[in-house]
């Protein structure tokens, strides 16, 4: 979703915009733009497409940029009006320049009263209007910091924006109401604003969160914050980020995608250190937190959330129900907020979401707030607005993740649900001590085992390679699995479908043959994922069912399990089941399909790490 940066200071400020904004390419975008002043005036340089174009607008640019201190820049992911240079941000009206992220829901009726002014917008954009409003607001006599405080107060939905005026030059105003902005002081002497921390890194790794319903106002001495109703003075606490600068590049491989995956043996490390407290000696001792209080007091639990999410809730589904015993549903967002659900006292709604602002999640969890339901989040982004709408949090520690496709933030959130799983087991004496005891043994030995396999030299990525050479010419994918294996089944077909733009779809093996099997030929691709637990047998049937029909057959088992081997056209082994715990097995194929996706889509030649129309964090429903 769209992107914002702002800066001013005594750095040159278009650097740092399109730095900054580059930071931010990974939410998506199909326009981009930045604004600066330059001799007391406003220039803007704006375009369609990829910032590179941004770039070249200015590289030929009369005079050069660079002496400009004072700047915003903005990516924006369309959604009022097509991907055009012209509804590209940032926009100017009169004196005002803004950029906006989110959406302006009462646009129409804003846009029918503007035009009684006399005024015509120039775009197709609900965000251009707001600098209509600001622009009379200042003509009524408002200060400009007051104008853009109230024109804010008339705007409906969830959004955030940061403006500039020539008439006010070295100040730039952001608000915050929906759509994230974080704020920093330049140690250097200024201010830098951005729609997250990433941009920010580069200047400082002491930031500021912006509440709902916050104005702040930067300028060369550093920021204020005020209330967006009252215009009172209002105090922010300062947040000091751990993920280094570092973390953001590429460090040698070639796209963020391939680096996450391989980041995943890290990431389960560093959750497993967050969330357990390390001075217990009973297997899955959640670090006393509130969220451990509400999931204590769970009859029931709803796990709530959209696409890779969702079927990282699936597999938690499985640990819930298997090891703590406690009934659990699991929900798409987008689906359960508008359908009147029936909630049973004891209930705890889990809304898990990587980037912690998915729209929808959000709602869920703001609609169960409002029904006095409680509330917990997944996320693995600190201070997201997730952390605002549910009553307590725990996060994931995956660290940064660029690539728009979800990977190391899929283990972590299947890791999260299956340490909560372990701990209500033990808590509630709901399985055996003997074999959960057992299960956070292997769950210890995991990322080890996981790093083994992902090496270069390891059992993965040669064979994953050259599967991928021999079918990326197949005409469609089918990803098969029962049990622990069906949740992955979806999630490879949706990593497929994602990066390389092919035809993918993830079933319950034992599915297949209620309708899709009529699609099996030789042309298409079956990924058989049956690991050696109870489900294994009847998902080689299923096997020699799409076999004898032509399909090429991809098998995800056991290394040793010789008879689905000798059925498969390539074969990707998973270390022995005596190694590892059944209800573990997931954490492993998830990097399997996550690869084969990432190799597919680089023979295709797709732009893996920011696929087309997809953004990141999806602020809008
Ligand atoms: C796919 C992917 C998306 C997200 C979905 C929800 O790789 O990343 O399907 O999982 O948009 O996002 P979050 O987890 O941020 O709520």
């Amino acid at each position: 979703m769209c992107g914002i940066v702002g800066y001013v200071g005594h750095r040159p400020a278009v650097e740092i915009l399109l730095k900054g904004l580059k930071r931010l390419e990974y939410r998506g975008y199909d326009s981009a733009g930045v604004a600066f002043f330059m001799n007391g005036k406003i220039q803007l340089k704006k375009s369609e497409g990829k910032l590179e174009n941004v770039e070249k607008l200015l590289n030929a640019s009369e005079p050069p940029y660079s002496s400009a201190t004072c700047g915003i820049g903005h990516t924006r992911w369309a959604t009022h009006g097509k991907p055009t240079t012209q509804n590209a941000h940032p926009h100017r009206t009169g004196h005002i320049v803004l950029v906006h992220n989110g959406i302006i829901e009462n646009y129409q009726d804003l846009k029918k009263e503007i035009i009684t002014w006399g005024k015509t917008p120039q775009s197709e954009t609900d965000s251009e209007l707001f600098g209509f409003l600001v622009e009379r607001e200042v003509q009524g006599g408002a200060s400009f910091v007051d104008a853009v405080r109230k024109s804010f107060t008339r705007l409906e939905g969830g959004c955030s924006v940061v403006v500039m005026s020539e008439n006010d030059p070295g100040v730039i105003v952001g608000v915050r109401n929906g759509s994230p902005l974080v704020a920093a002081i330049d140690p250097q002497g200024g201010a830098v604003l951005a729609s997250d921390a990433q941009p920010l890194l580069d200047i400082t790794q002491e930031v500021f969160f912006l509440e709902h319903g916050d104005v702040v106002v930067g300028t060369e001495k550093g920021i204020e914050f005020f209330d967006l109703k009252t215009g009172a003075k209002v105090q922010r606490a300062m947040t000091k980020i751990d993920w280094s600068v570092e973390k953001l590049d590429k460090q040698g491989f070639a796209h963020y995608m391939l680096k996450e995956i391989h980041e995943q043996p890290t990431a389960l490390v560093d959750t497993l250190n967050s969330i357990l407290d390390r001075a217990k000696t009973d297997p899955f001792p959640l670090a006393l937190q509130p969220a451990v209080g509400i999931l204590d007091k769970a009859e029931q639990i709803m796990l709530v959330a959209c696409g890779t999410s969702w079927h990282a809730a699936l597999l938690g589904k499985f640990w819930l129900e298997n090891w703590a015993r406690i009934p659990t549903h699991v929900e798409l967002a987008s689906e359960f907020r508008y359908r009147n659900p029936v909630i049973m006292p004891g209930t705890v709604v889990i809304g898990v979401t990587q980037s912690g602002e998915t729209a929808d999640t959000l709602a869920v969890l703001k609609q169960m707030r409002e029904l006095g339901v409680p509330t917990l989040g997944v996320t693995n982004v600190r201070n997201s607005t997730v952390s605002r709408e549910a009553d307590a949090v725990l996060y994931t520690s995956a660290g940064p993740e660029i690539g728009v496709a979800a990977t190391k933030t899929f283990s972590t959130q299947m890791l999260v649900m299956l340490l909560a799983a372990g701990y209500l087991a033990i808590k509630r004496s709901a399985s055996s001590n003997k074999e959960v005891t057992k299960l956070f043994h292997d769950l210890v030995k995991l990322p080890m085992l996981l790093s083994q396999n992902l090496e270069e030299g390891g059992a993965w990525m040669q064979v994953i390679r050259k599967a991928a050479q021999n079918l990326y010419k197949s005409k469609g994918f089918f990803f098969i699995g029962r049990g622990y294996s069906f949740p992955l089944a979806l999630e490879g077909a949706l990593k497929l479908k994602e990066i390389a733009y092919v035809h993918a779809e993830g079933y319950a093996a034992g599915e297949l043959k209620h309708g899709p099997i009529a699609m099996i030929d030789n042309e298409m691709a079956v990924i058989v994922i049956a690991p050696c637990d109870r489900w294994r047998d009847k998902t080689i049937s299923n096997l020699e069912e799409v076999k004898a029909r032509g399909a090429i057959i991809v098998g995800v088992g056991e290394e040793g399990d010789e008879k689905f081997r000798s059925l498969c056209n390539h074969w990707i082994p998973l270390p022995h089941a005596s190694d590892l715990h059944e209800s573990l097995l997931p954490f492993l194929v998830a990097p399997i399909v996550q690869l084969l996706s990432y190799e597919l889509a680089v023979l295709k030649g797709t732009d893996v790490d920011k696929p087309r129309n997809l953004a990141k964090s999806v602020t809008v429903e």
